[in-house]
C-alpha cells in the first residue's frame, strides 16, 4: 500500500523517533492528518499507549528496521503488492550466516525488494548486483546506494548467459508464490562451485505437484539442506507464512543447471548433432 505523501512527511520528519518497538511523533498533528498516520502504524501493527511515560506507538517487534524498509520506498506490504515482504532481521542474520561471504565476493540477489538482504551483504563485503521489477522499490534500492547495479525488470526474462560469469553466490527471498520458479532460474546466474541461499515457503517439503517433487529431487541430488526457520519469521513483515531457507552448494559437473551448465548445453547439442 502507498504511504500517502502527509504521512510519509509525518514519519520522515527530523522529529519523529523510530527507535526499538515504538514510534513517537513530539509534535501537533492536526486531526486529519493524525488520524491517517494512525491508521497506517495500526495497520503495520502498532498499538497508541498514552501513558504520561510512553505516548508513543508500540509494536510487539522491533520496529525500526521494517519501517525505515516501508519509508524508503514509500509503501508498507500489502497482499496484493507483488508479494513484498521483507526479509527481518533475524532472517537476513540466518541467510548471511549460510552463505559466508568474503570480502570481493560476488553475490546477486535477483528480487531484491528494498535491499534488507543485499543492503547487510554489501556491508560484509560482497559485491552485490540487484534485480527488483517494482519501480518505487528499485528507488530505494538506488537510494541505499549498497549495490554495485541495479535492475529494473522481471528477473525471469533475464537471460543467464548475457552476464559472463556466474556468481560466486546468489542471496534471495523471492516472491513465495513462484519461489521455486525464481530459484531455477537463479541457478543460472550461479557460478558452477557457486552457492545459493534462498528464503522459501515451507510447502516446498510437502507440496507433491510435478513442479515442486522435481525441485526437492534436485536439492536432494546436490546434497543440498532444507532448514526450517522459526514460526512466525515473516510476521513483523506481514505473513504467518512458514519458511525455510534452502542452500545449495554447486560443484563442477554436479547435478545444478549452473552458469556453466547452461554455457555447455550449445556445444552439446552440436555434439549431437554431428552424431
Ligand atoms: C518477498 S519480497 C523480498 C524482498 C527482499 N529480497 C527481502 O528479502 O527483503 C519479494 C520481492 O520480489 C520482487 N519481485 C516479484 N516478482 C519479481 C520478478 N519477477 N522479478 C524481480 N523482482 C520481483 C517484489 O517486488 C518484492 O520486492
Amino acid at each position: 500500500m502507498q504511504i500517502p505523501g502527509d504521512v510519509l512527511a509525518v514519519l520522515t520528519d527530523d522529529r519523529t523517533i523510530i527507535s526499538g518497538d515504538r514510534v513517537q511523533i513530539p509534535f501537533h498533528l492536526d486531526d486529519l492528518l493524525y488520524m491517517r498516520v494512525n491508521r497506517m502504524l495500526v495497520d503495520v501493527g502498532g498499538r497508541w499507549d498514552g501513558r504520561k511515560a510512553v505516548r508513543a506507538h508500540v509494536f510487539p517487534f522491533h520496529v525500526e528496521s521494517f519501517l525505515t524498509a516501508c519509508l524508503a520506498a514509500g509503501e508498507w506490504p500489502s497482499t496484493y503488492d507483488r508479494a513484498w515482504y521483507p526479509s527481518p532481521p533475524p532472517v537476513v542474520h540466518e541467510v548471511l550466516e549460510h552463505a559466508g561471504i568474503q570480502p570481493g565476493t560476488t553475490v546477486l540477489e535477483p528480487s531484491a525488494g528494498t535491499g534488507s538482504i543485499a543492503g547487510p551483504a554489501t556491508g560484509r563485503g560482497g559485491i552485490v548486483d540487484c534485480v527488483e521489477i517494482d519501480t518505487r522499490r528499485v528507488q530505494a534500492l538506488r537510494k541505499q546506494g549498497a549495490a554495485r547495479s541495479v535492475t529494473e525488470g522481471d528477473f525471469l526474462d533475464l537471460d543467464p548467459l548475457a552476464v559472463e560469469t556466474g556468481y560466486r553466490l546468489v542471496v534471495m527471498n523471492p516472491p513465495f508464490a513462484t519461489a521455486i520458479e525464481h530459484v531455477m532460474h537463479a541457478l543460472g546466474f550461479m557460478a558452477d562451485d557457486g552457492t545459493l541461499v534462498a528464503v522459501m515457503p515451507e510447502y516446498i517439503t510437502w507440496h507433491t505437484d510435478r513442479a515442486t517433487r522435481e525441485f526437492r529431487e534436485l536439492i536432494a541430488r546436490a546434497d543440498g539442506e532444507i532448514k526450517p526457520l522459526p514460526d512466525n519469521s515473516f510476521k513483523v513483515s506481514g505473513t504467518q507464512m512458514r519458511t525455510v531457507l534452502v542452500i545449495l552448494d554447486g560443484e563442477p559437473g554436479g547435478p545444478l543447471p549452473t552458469h556453466g551448465w547452461l554455457q555447455r548445453q550449445p556445444r552439446q547439442l552440436d555434439l549431437f548433432a554431428i552424431a
